[in-house]
């Protein structure tokens, strides 16, 4: 037998010795592949009589074992080297600053949805989503616009093809499906906001067909159309940081909310350059009103019981005023240097403490 202790010894040695994970598999394939030593030995067991076989079969699976224990072991030893020499080599220093020419930039879009986010989350406002895909009842029936209602030609739809019930979804309008969606869900008291990417088929000087939204819901037992004002005045003031911009709510009407109202700011023009804040000018910057009784019912609220105040702005408008960006449309050409020119640095994350603004 000192055949087979020679040989142990060997193939041992050899995997102990292999100094990669090939030279490890040369050592495999030389020993327990198909042409191998120890495979060889196995095959010579068919050659014997019964009784040889049974002593020398034992032996050579001991054998066998021992040898493939070893190489797994091995195995093991040469991948956890091989990660260690790679991670001493792949280290990197995350305290070196950011080189200049590779610093991207935050586009203003979502730098502003930021903004409007920070502002509302003080007011213990928590942020909801819903789908850009939507249906029509989410987008118009529920929000108190049935078919037929002359509002639905003023939203300028994007339909999916008719599927076999003939309902066709569509890109929501507006972000205002996602009122729906968290009351139909959510029982009161709520207070989210919903930004978020709206589409109109509409696109010229001051109409992109995608454009962004944020709509602003509470429902509860006793808020009114002073804590509206209240509340967007404080929204108005935290965003545009001029403190005493004057607002003005302005009757208007939206279907889904009853009174209705637009807020504007005030703004001067002097010399050719808009300013925020007190002037002889006015601008639009967003629809509101109180959730209309209809809205309520739809989703299964008691509009005895429950009533609240819904508002929704354009993201791209507030923008624009806010850093006097003077083209819609720029802000979907991707353009590099429109980019480096209004975006805004990663590390900048708004807040109220901090100025909210560049
Ligand atoms: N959904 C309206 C639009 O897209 C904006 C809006 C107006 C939303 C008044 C509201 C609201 O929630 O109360 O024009």
């Amino acid at each position: 037998m000192d055949t087979l202790e020679n040989l142990r010894a060997q193939v041992l040695a050899q995997v102990e010795q292999a100094q990669s994970l090939d030279a490890l598999e040369a050592v495999r394939v030389a020993s327990l592949g198909k042409k191998g030593s120890i495979s060889g030995l196995m095959a010579s067991l068919g050659a014997m009589a019964p009784e040889q076989r049974k002593d020398a079969g034992a032996r050579f699976n001991v054998l066998k074992d021992q040898v493939t224990q070893a190489l797994t072991d091995r195995k093991g030893q040469l991948e956890a080297q091989a990660l260690d020499e790679r991670l001493a080599r792949e280290t990197v220093d995350v305290t070196l600053p950011i080189r200049p020419e590779r610093t991207g930039r935050i586009h203003p879009i979502a730098q502003v949805m930021e903004e409007i986010v920070t502002i509302f989350a003080q007011m213990g406002f928590a942020v909801a989503e819903g789908p850009d895909i939507e249906d029509d009842f989410h987008n118009f029936t529920a929000l108190n616009i049935p078919p037929e209602h002359p509002a639905r030609q003023m939203h300028d739809t994007f339909y999916f093809g008719a599927r076999e019930d003939g309902s066709r979804h569509l890109l929501r309008t507006h972000t205002s499906p996602v009122q729906i969606r968290t009351m139909v869900k959510t029982p009161p008291p709520i207070r989210i906001i919903a930004p978020g990417r709206t589409y109109r088929c509409d696109s010229d000087m001051t109409h992109t067909p995608m454009f962004h939204q944020v709509e602003g819901l509470v429902i509860d037992e006793t808020s009114h159309m002073g804590h509206l004002k209240g509340c967007l005045t404080e929204f108005v003031r935290s965003f545009f940081q001029v403190d005493d911009v004057p607002v003005r709510f302005r009757p208007s009407f939206f279907p889904f909310t009853e009174p209705s109202a637009e807020v504007d700011i005030g703004c001067s023009r002097e010399g050719g350059e808009l300013k925020i804040g007190k002037g002889a000018g006015w601008l639009e910057i967003l629809g509101c009103g109180m959730v209309h009784p209809n809205v309520l019912k739809a989703c299964s609220i008691d509009p005895d019981k429950y009533q609240g105040f819904a508002f929704g702005l354009g993201v791209e408008r507030v923008a624009m005023l806010k850093y006097g960006i003077p083209d819609l449309r720029t802000f979907f050409d991707a353009d590099i240097r429109w980019l480096e020119h209004y975006g805004f640095q990663p590390g900048d994350v708004p807040t109220q403490a901090g100025g909210l603004s560049r």
